[in-house]
C-alpha cells in the first residue's frame, strides 16, 4: 500500500476506485448498494463524515411493552449483537407485570472547561477572575441568547486550580442546554470566554505568565443523571425460572454484588448495561462513546471501577436500580438529520432530552436484568446462540426449508457451529 496524496478531494466514485484498484477488495457494488434511493437524503448522509464511501447498516428493532413511569413504550433499538433486543423484551414483560419500570432525572447540568497556566501566586490570577467576572458571562451572551430564551444557559463559572499540577488551572463552566446534548453550544461558550479571559489577563499585563492550554466541554457528566429502577415484593411470587422467589433474587443480588467487588465482573456487567442504553443512544441519532466515556468513569467515582447498578432485599423486598450520568439530546446534532433517529424519536413520542434518559437508562436495567437472569439461570450461551443460529444459517448458505428444519431442531438443543454444520450435513 502507498500513500495517497489528496485523497479528501476525489470525489465519490474516484474514492471507490481507488480502493478497487488499490485493495484487495472486489465488492464495488456492495459499496454502492448500500445507497440511499434519494439522492439528496444520500447527500445528506455523505456530509455527516469525511471521505464517506457508502452507506454501513445495523439492525434497527423495537422493544415493545415497555412500561416506564406508568407510560408504555416501543423503544427504537439499534444492536448488531443478536440478543440484545430479545433480552430487553424479556425483562420489560417479567416487569411489566410488576409495575414496570420507575426512572427519574436527577440533574441536568453539564461542564466545560478551559485550562490555563499562570506562574505567578494563585491569588493574582484569583482577584483578575473575580474582578472581570460579569465580563467573562457577558462575553457569551450572543451564544447563548436562544438557550436562555428557552430556560438554559450557563449556571455556573468558577476558577479551581489543578491540585497535582503546578501553575495550572481550570474555569469550571457549568451549563444546562436543555433538550440539546450541547456539545457545540458549550464548546463555543468556552472558546469565547478562553479568548475574553485571555484579553483580560493581556490587559492586566500578565501575559508573560500566562497561557491557555485548550477549552473543551467535558464528557464527565455526574451531573447530568438519571436513575431507573424496578422492585418487587418476594412474597408475590413464587417462583421464577424453576427456582424459589426467595433463592432466585438472592442468588441474583450476590450475582449484582459481584460487579461491586471484581472489576473484571464489573466491566462485564457494566457492558451489558450499555447494550441496552447504546442501542437507544445510536437509534436516537446521539453519540454513544460520549455516553460509553461517561458511563465507565462514573463507575470509578468511589475510587474503583464498579457496576453501575445495585441490588437490595430489604424484608422480602427486592429493589434493583441503575445510576449513570447520560448526556442525550432530542433537538439538534443528528436527531433531526439522521431519518431513522427522527423516526426513533417520533416512535417515542418526541421525549424530552430527560425523558430520553429515563428511557435508555431503563433499557440498560432491563439488559442488565435479563443477562443476570441467564447467567445464574442456565448459562448466557442458551439464548445468545439461539439468536445467533440465523447468524450461522446465513453464514453456512442454508435454504429457506433448511432454516425452517433448523428452527426446529435446535429449539431445545444448543446452539453451535459446528453443531449447525453437522445438522445441514
Ligand atoms: C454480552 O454482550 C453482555 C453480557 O456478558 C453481560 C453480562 O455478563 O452481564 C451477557
Amino acid at each position: 500500500m502507498n500513500f495517497i496524496e489528496g485523497f479528501s478531494k476525489f470525489n465519490k466514485t474516484q474514492k471507490i476506485n481507488w480502493l478497487l484498484d488499490n485493495m484487495k477488495v472486489d465488492q464495488g457494488t456492495t459499496l454502492i448498494e448500500t445507497k440511499y434511493i434519494d439522492d439528496a437524503l444520500q447527500k445528506r448522509f455523505e456530509n455527516f463524515s469525511e471521505n464517506t464511501i457508502a452507506n454501513f447498516h445495523l439492525p434497527f428493532g423495537i422493544a415493545p411493552n415497555f412500561l416506564i413511569n406508568d407510560k408504555v413504550y416501543s423503544i427504537p433499538m439499534v444492536t448488531e449483537e443478536s440478543s440484545v433486543v430479545a433480552a430487553s423484551c424479556k425483562a420489560a414483560k417479567f416487569w411489566n407485570e410488576h409495575g414496570g419500570f420507575k426512572a427519574y432525572t436527577k440533574s441536568m447540568t453539564k461542564v466545560g472547561h478551559v485550562y490555563f497556566t499562570f506562574d505567578l501566586s494563585s491569588e493574582i490570577i484569583e482577584k483578575v477572575f473575580k474582578d472581570n467576572i460579569e465580563r467573562l458571562l457577558n462575553c457569551t451572551r450572543a451564544i447563548s441568547l436562544n438557550m436562555d430564551k428557552r430556560g438554559g444557559g450557563i449556571k455556573s463559572l468558577e476558577l479551581l486550580p489543578l491540585d497535582k499540577l503546578s501553575n495550572t488551572y481550570k474555569l469550571e463552566l457549568r451549563v444546562n442546554t436543555c433538550d440539546a446534548m450541547g456539545a457545540n453550544f458549550i464548546n463555543s461558550l468556552l472558546e469565547a470566554m478562553s479568548a475574553e479571559f485571555r484579553k483580560i489577563v493581556i490587559e492586566n499585563h500578565f501575559e508573560n505568565h500566562f497561557e491557555i492550554i485548550f477549552a473543551i466541554l467535558s464528557n464527565y457528566t455526574p451531573e447530568c443523571l438519571v436513575e431507573a429502577s424496578v422492585a418487587l415484593n418476594l412474597n408475590q411470587i413464587n417462583e421464577i425460572d424453576g427456582m424459589s422467589a426467595q433463592h432466585f433474587f438472592s442468588k441474583f443480588k450476590k450475582a449484582v454484588d459481584i460487579a461491586k467487588f471484581d472489576k473484571f465482573r464489573a466491566t462485564t456487567h457494566n457492558k451489558g448495561i450499555m447494550n441496552g442504553v447504546d442501542s437507544v443512544v445510536i437509534a436516537t441519532g446521539n453519540d454513544f462513546r460520549a455516553t460509553e466515556a461517561a458511563a465507565h468513569s462514573f463507575a470509578c467515582k468511589d475510587g474503583i471501577y464498579k457496576s453501575l447498578s445495585e441490588a437490595e432485599i430489604v424484608d422480602h423486598f427486592f429493589t434493583f436500580k441503575l445510576s449513570l450520568p447520560l448526556a442525550l439530546g432530542t433537538v439538534g446534532g443528528l436527531t433531526n438529520l439522521h431519518p431513522l433517529a427522527s423516526l426513533s424519536l417520533d416512535m417515542l413520542g418526541k421525549p424530552s432530552a430527560s425523558e430520553l434518559m429515563q428511557i435508555a437508562a431503563s433499557v440498560g436495567l432491563a439488559q442488565n436484568f435479563s443477562a443476570i437472569r441467564s447467567l445464574i439461570t442456565t448459562g448466557i450461551q442458551k439464548g445468545h446462540m439461539k439468536m445467533h443460529l440465523l447468524n450461522i444459517l446465513d453464514q453456512l448458505g442454508a435454504s429457506v426449508s433448511q432454516i425452517e428444519d433448523a428452527k426446529k431442531h435446535f429449539s431445545d438443543k444448543v446452539v453451535s457451529f459446528q453443531a449447525v454444520r453437522d445438522f445441514l450435513n
